[in-house]
C-alpha cells in the first residue's frame, strides 16, 4: 500500500494489495491454520471453525496521507463515469483482497448518509445521536457492500450458482448482484417468514426462490451442505470475502465523524456478520494508526432470538485475554421468535468474530422487547427516515444502554440501520392502525405481519404503540379538511 498523498485518480497510483500476498486465517487460536485467498472454502478444513481474509496491511503507511488520499478519491470519482468508481466498496480497494484487474461487480452501493436524529435522541436520553443508514444501499439494506465483494470473488473463482439462505435482504441483495455479476442466484427462503417486499425483489431481480419448510437455521444448514458442490458458490456471510465489503463500512463512518471516533457504535444482531465486519474495519483502522483507539461496539438482539445476548449476560468479561473469555458453544435457540423477521436468528454462524469483536472493544450484546423496537422503530421514522423493524433494535438498545447508564448522556453514538423503512411496509401499517400482534405460533411457522394481525384472537392483545398515527377518514369537503388540520395542531 502507498503512503504518496494523491493526485488525480489515486487507483492508477495505489498498488492494491495482490490477492496472493493474504490468506484466509482460521480464527481458531489453537489451529490457525492459513488457506490461499482463491480456495473455495467456508470454514477450515482442519478444525471446522470459521475463517477470516488477512491481508498485509502497510503499518508504516502514513496515516494522514491515506485519509487525504480516500477523500480526495471520492471527490475525483465523483465525477467519473466510471460505476466502479462511484462505489462506497471499490473506494477502499487498497483494504480489500483483490488484484487492481479483479472483475469487480459493483451497483454503485455505499455512500451511505449519516443522519443527525435529534428526536430519536431525546428519546433514548442523548444530547445526540447520529443514524448511519445503510437502507440507502441499491437494495435498501447493509447487505450490498458485502455482495459487491463477495460476487467479485464467485466471478474470480469460476462459480456458475451463488447461493444464500436469507430472512429476505441477502436473498434480494445476493439476486441483484448475480444478475450483475452474470450468475445464476438461488436463493433458500423459510416459508411464510420473509416480508414480501424483499420476496418481490429477489423475483424481480430473476433469482431462482427456492421456499422451505422451516425457519432461517434450516436454510443456513442446507446452504452449507450445498456448498460442497464445485459449481456452488455460498454467499451467506460466513464466506469471509462478504465481510470484507461490509467492513468498509465503519471506514465510511469514520470518514463522516471527520476523523473523530464515537463513543459508541450500535448494531442489530442476527446471523453476526455485520457486527464481525465492523469490528474487523476498526481494528484495521486502528492498526494503521488512522484512529487511536476502537469505539465500544455493541449489538442488539430481539429478545425472542438472542442467544448471543443469553451467552454475553454470562461471561466473565473481566479477564484480560478476549480469547479466553469466548466459549467454545452457543447454546442455539430452537425456536426463534420476533416479528422484525430480518433477525429471526437462532443459531447465528458469526458469532464468535462477533463476540471477539465487542469484547475487544468493551461494548455490550443485549436484547430488548418486541414493543420496544415498535415504538423505537416508530420514533426513527419521525426522524424522518424510517427504517425496518430489525434496524430498530438499535434505537431501543441504546435506550435502555442509556437507562443502564452503560452510555452517558454526552456520548457520541452512532447507530447503524441496516434496512430501508419500505422493506416491510405492513408491520409498518399495523403499527400505526393499532393491530400489531406480537403473538406467536407454536412451531416457528410465522405467517408474515398482515396475515397474523387478522387472526388476532380476544387473548392475545393488539400492541398499542406510543407514537401511533393512524390514517383519518375525513369528508371530502375543504371545512372537514380544515377542522381536522386544526384538531392536530
Ligand atoms: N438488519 C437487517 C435488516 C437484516 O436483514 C439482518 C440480517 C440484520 C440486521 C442482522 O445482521 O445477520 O449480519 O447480524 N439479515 C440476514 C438476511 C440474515 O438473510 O437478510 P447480521
Amino acid at each position: 500500500m502507498s503512503s504518496k498523498p494523491a493526485q488525480a485518480d489515486k487507483r492508477s497510483q495505489t498498488a492494491p494489495p495482490s490477492p496472493s500476498n493474504g490468506a484466509q486465517r482460521c480464527i481458531n487460536y489453537k489451529c490457525g491454520a492459513a488457506f490461499g485467498l482463491n480456495d473455495r472454502i467456508y470454514v477450515c478444513p482442519r478444525c471446522g471453525e470459521t475463517l477470516e481474509i488477512e491481508i498485509p496491511l502497510n503499518k508504516t503507511a502514513d496515516p494522514a496521507a491515506m485519509r487525504e488520499q480516500w477523500s480526495s478519491r471520492a471527490v475525483f470519482r465523483a465525477a467519473s463515469a466510471d460505476a466502479r468508481d462511484a462505489s462506497g466498496v471499490w473506494r477502499y480497494q487498497e483494504m480489500l483482497p483483490f488484484a487492481a484487474d479483479a472483475p469487480f461487480v459493483t451497483l454503485c452501493e455505499g455512500h451511505t448518509p449519516l443522519f443527525d436524529a435529534p428526536r430519536s435522541a431525546k428519546y433514548c436520553g442523548l444530547a445526540g445521536l447520529r443514524l448511519k443508514h445503510q437502507g440507502f444501499n441499491p437494495t435498501g439494506s447493509f447487505k450490498d457492500t458485502g455482495m459487491a465483494a463477495a460476487m467479485t470473488q464467485a466471478v474470480i473463482s469460476g462459480a456458475r450458482t451463488a447461493v444464500c439462505a436469507s430472512t429476505g435482504n441477502t436473498a434480494a441483495s445476493l439476486a441483484a448482484y448475480a444478475a450483475r455479476a452474470g450468475l445464476q442466484a438461488a436463493i433458500l427462503l423459510p416459508r411464510g417468514q420473509v416480508s414480501p417486499s424483499k420476496l418481490a425483489q429477489s423475483l424481480d431481480y430473476g433469482a431462482l426462490v427456492l421456499e422451505i419448510d422451516g425457519n432461517f437455521d434450516a436454510c443456513m444448514r442446507l446452504v452449507q451442505e450445498l456448498g460442497d458442490d464445485p459449481s456452488i458458490y455460498v454467499a451467506n456471510s460466513i464466506n469471509p470475502f462478504r465481510i470484507e465489503g461490509q467492513k468498509t463500512v465503519a471506514f465510511e463512518i469514520m470518514e463522516q465523524c471527520r476523523w473523530r471516533v464515537p463513543h459508541h457504535v450500535i448494531v442489530p444482531g442476527g446471523n453476526m456478520g455485520n457486527s464481525t465486519a465492523l469490528g474487523k474495519g476498526f481494528q484495521e483502522l486502528l492498526d494503521l494508526g488512522l484512529i487511536d483507539r476502537l469505539p465500544k461496539l455493541s449489538v442488539i438482539q430481539a429478545e425472542g432470538a438472542a442467544p448471543l445476548a443469553r451467552l454475553f449476560a454470562t461471561l466473565d468479561t473481566k479477564k484480560s485475554n478476549v480469547a479466553d473469555q469466548i466459549p467454545e458453544k452457543l447454546e442455539p435457540i430452537e425456536n426463534p421468535q420476533t416479528m422484525a423477521t430480518a433477525i429471526k436468528i437462532g443459531a447465528p454462524i458469526s458469532w464468535k468474530k462477533s463476540l471477539r469483536a465487542v469484547l475487544r472493544s468493551g461494548g455490550q450484546i443485549i436484547s430488548v422487547s418486541e414493543g420496544e423496537i415498535a415504538d423505537a422503530k416508530a420514533m426513527i421514522g419521525r426522524d424522518s427516515s424510517g427504517c425496518e423493524p430489525a434496524s430498530a433494535t438499535t434505537v431501543a438498545g441504546i435506550k435502555r444502554l442509556v437507562a443502564a447508564g452503560t452510555i452517558l448522556i454526552n456520548d457520541d453514538v452512532v447507530a447503524v440501520l441496516t434496512g430501508h423503512a419500505l422493506k416491510d411496509p405492513s408491520y409498518m401499517i399495523s403499527y400505526h392502525e393499532g393491530t400489531l400482534d406480537f403473538g406467536h405460533k407454536e412451531g416457528g411457522g410465522d405467517a408474515p405481519a398482515p396475515a397474523r394481525a387478522k387472526e388476532t384472537s380476544a387473548a392475545q392483545k393488539a400492541f398499542a404503540g406510543e407514537f401511533r398515527n393512524a390514517p383519518e377518514r375525513v369528508a371530502a369537503s375543504k371545512a372537514a379538511i380544515l377542522s381536522s388540520l386544526e384538531r392536530k395542531r
